[in-house]
């Protein structure tokens, strides 16, 4: 499975990850994790991308794309989140392999706020929550840890990250339509209804490809 999951900030594409690569075995490769942790680590990387996604602005295309080649150019299975963000991005993943689908993550924008404004995450093992879903407690429901707000998760910045989605990220759907490989799903619902559509769509996939295979055997 090669896999990218695209969609604005807040949309759901780290939630509806963390299923897809439980349910299908495929790596989950998200550019803000691995970015988070080189910030977390103090590498040079780190250093550089601090400033950038403090502002809200993306990463630029080079250190980014380093960062994933070597991930994925031998890899049979994974699931992109968060990358690629540019058409520079997107032409770079078209030279190391061939991409399946693109999952397009739609959501109405006015409901996306809250969402960043309200996520928690878990400092142990990197759950994301609500704070809606947490009815006051502190703690992760998964393990117990501590959780904590990115750091980026304030109004200020999720304006500037919706202004760099739109400017340029959101040209990568027409940029995968014209390859034919987007689907939309609608991410506006409850988590649970997403992962359900998802799966239909990936269940399909691994049908669709058995048969060709058939076809080509028989
Ligand atoms: P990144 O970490 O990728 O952030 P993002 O794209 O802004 O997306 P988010 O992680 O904020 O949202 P999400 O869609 O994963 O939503 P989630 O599932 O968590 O990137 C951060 C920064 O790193 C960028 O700004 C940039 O600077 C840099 N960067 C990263 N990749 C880069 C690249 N390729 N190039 C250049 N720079 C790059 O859900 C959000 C909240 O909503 C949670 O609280 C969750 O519980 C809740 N929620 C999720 N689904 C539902 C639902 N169905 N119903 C109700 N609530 C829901
Ligand atoms: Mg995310």
């Amino acid at each position: 499975m090669k896999i990218i999951l695209l969609g604005a900030p807040g949309a759901g594409k780290g939630t509806q990850a963390v299923k897809i690569a439980a349910k299908f075995n495929a790596a989950h490769v998200s550019t803000g994790d691995l970015l988070r942790k080189n910030i977390k680590e103090g590498t040079e990387l780190g250093k550089k991308a601090k400033e950038y996604m403090d502002a809200g602005r993306l990463v630029p295309d080079e250190l980014v794309i380093a960062l994933v080649a070597d991930v994925i150019k031998d890899a049979d299975s994974f699931l992109l989140d968060g990358f690629p963000r540019t058409i520079e991005q997107a032409k770079a993943v078209d030279r190391i392999t061939e991409i399946e689908k693109v999952l397009n993550l739609q959501i109405d924008e006015t409901l996306l706020m809250d969402r960043l404004t309200g996520r928690r995450v878990c400092k142990e093992c990197a759950a994301v929550t609500h704070i809606t879903l947490l009815n006051g407690a502190d703690k992760c429901a998964l393990c117990g840890g501590s959780l904590y707000q990115r750091s980026d998760d304030n109004e200020t910045t999720v304006k500037s990250r919706m202004e760099a989605y739109y400017k340029q990220t959101a040209p990568l759907i027409e940029y995968y339509e014209k390859q034919n490989k987007l689907i939309n799903v609608n991410s506006g619902r409850d988590s649970a209804d997403v992962f359900k559509d998802i799966e239909k769509i990936l269940m399909q996939r691994s049908v669709n490809r058995v048969s060709a295979a058939e076809k080509k055997y028989n």
